[in-house]
């Protein structure tokens, strides 16, 4: 079997009295989407977070390619290829895709001359690599559609290194049309071969369009976890019932 490029052991994150994630494990392979699953609450934010060096761990590792790591900031997790595109984007809307693709890390000449040209033309390429040909890199980002959005934001993480590509709920604010073009971005960034995609949803059905693995949290525990050939789709269905379950107990519970 390939080799993982980050493996996480025992993640532990409280926040106070509160337990958010409660010995989580978790592996990523190059050239794989792996689904993280779970209902709202479950700790995916959470973990993601940590592995992107927003929040530090309670307790637990973190090795990348066998050699653990700790993240102190974004800035140490983005060193190590883990590039993280959150639901808002980070883009500004009035501002070109090219600008918005080199945001901070603009390309410069003698003299510090911005190098335009070159910019809007590594701009428009990568994001063609992924699947979308905009005609204009200097048109606003606030003129593309929700899933041209989404690829930019993926097309820029992966030039300027992710390794692991971290997306946080990329289909869920899309119409069903957008929502299959990036599922279709993200097959491409698979085939690419050498990035391993964590893929977070609420979306049974698009998981299982693109996953190769799964990982099923529920109250900051992994409930299930596997490949797709080692989870039947009975088992899938189980446990995202079994997570919203557990979910609606705990509320039982803590009202008494
Ligand atoms: N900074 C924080 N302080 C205290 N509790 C927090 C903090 N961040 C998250 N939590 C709690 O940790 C638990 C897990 O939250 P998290 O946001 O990771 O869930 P999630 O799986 O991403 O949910 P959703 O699907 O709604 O995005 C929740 O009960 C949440 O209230
Ligand atoms: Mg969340």
């Amino acid at each position: 079997m390939a080799k993982s490029y980050m493996q996480v052991k025992g993640l532990v994150k409280r926040f106070g009295p509160f337990t958010a994630l409660n010995g989580v494990d978790l592996e990523v392979f190059p050239g794989e989407v792996h689904a993280l699953l779970g209902d709202n609450g479950a700790g995916k934010s959470t973990l993601i977070k940590i592995l992107a060096g927003v929040h530090q761990p309670t307790s637990g590792r973190i090795f990348i390619e066998d050699d653990e790591v700790q993240f102190r900031s974004p800035r140490d997790a983005s060193a190590a290829g883990i590039g993280t595109v959150y639901q808002d984007l980070a883009l500004n809307q009035l501002m070109s895709v090219t600008r918005n693709f080199f945001m901070g890390r603009e390309l410069k000449g003698r003299l510090g001359v911005l190098r335009t040209k070159e910019m809007d033309k590594i701009a428009h390429d990568e994001m063609l690599k992924i699947g979308i040909d905009i005609s204009d890199p200097r048109q606003a980002v606030g003129t593309m559609s929700g899933g041209q959005r989404q690829t930019l934001a993926i097309a820029r993480a992966i030039y300027f290194g992710a390794k692991v590509l971290i997306l946080d709920e990329p289909t869920s604010a899309l119409g069903q049309r957008q929502q299959m073009e990036v599922l279709k971005t993200m097959m491409r960034v698979r085939a690419r071969g050498d990035i391993a995609i964590i893929f977070i949803t609420h979306n049974e059905i698009h998981s299982n369009l693109v996953a190769d693995r799964f990982t099923f949290l529920a109250l900051g525990q992994v409930i299930g976890a596997g490949t797709k050939t080692e989870l039947a789709g009975e088992d899938i269905r189980r446990l995202m019932a079994g997570g919203a379950e557990m979910k609606d107990l705990a509320h039982e519970l803590a009202a008494i």
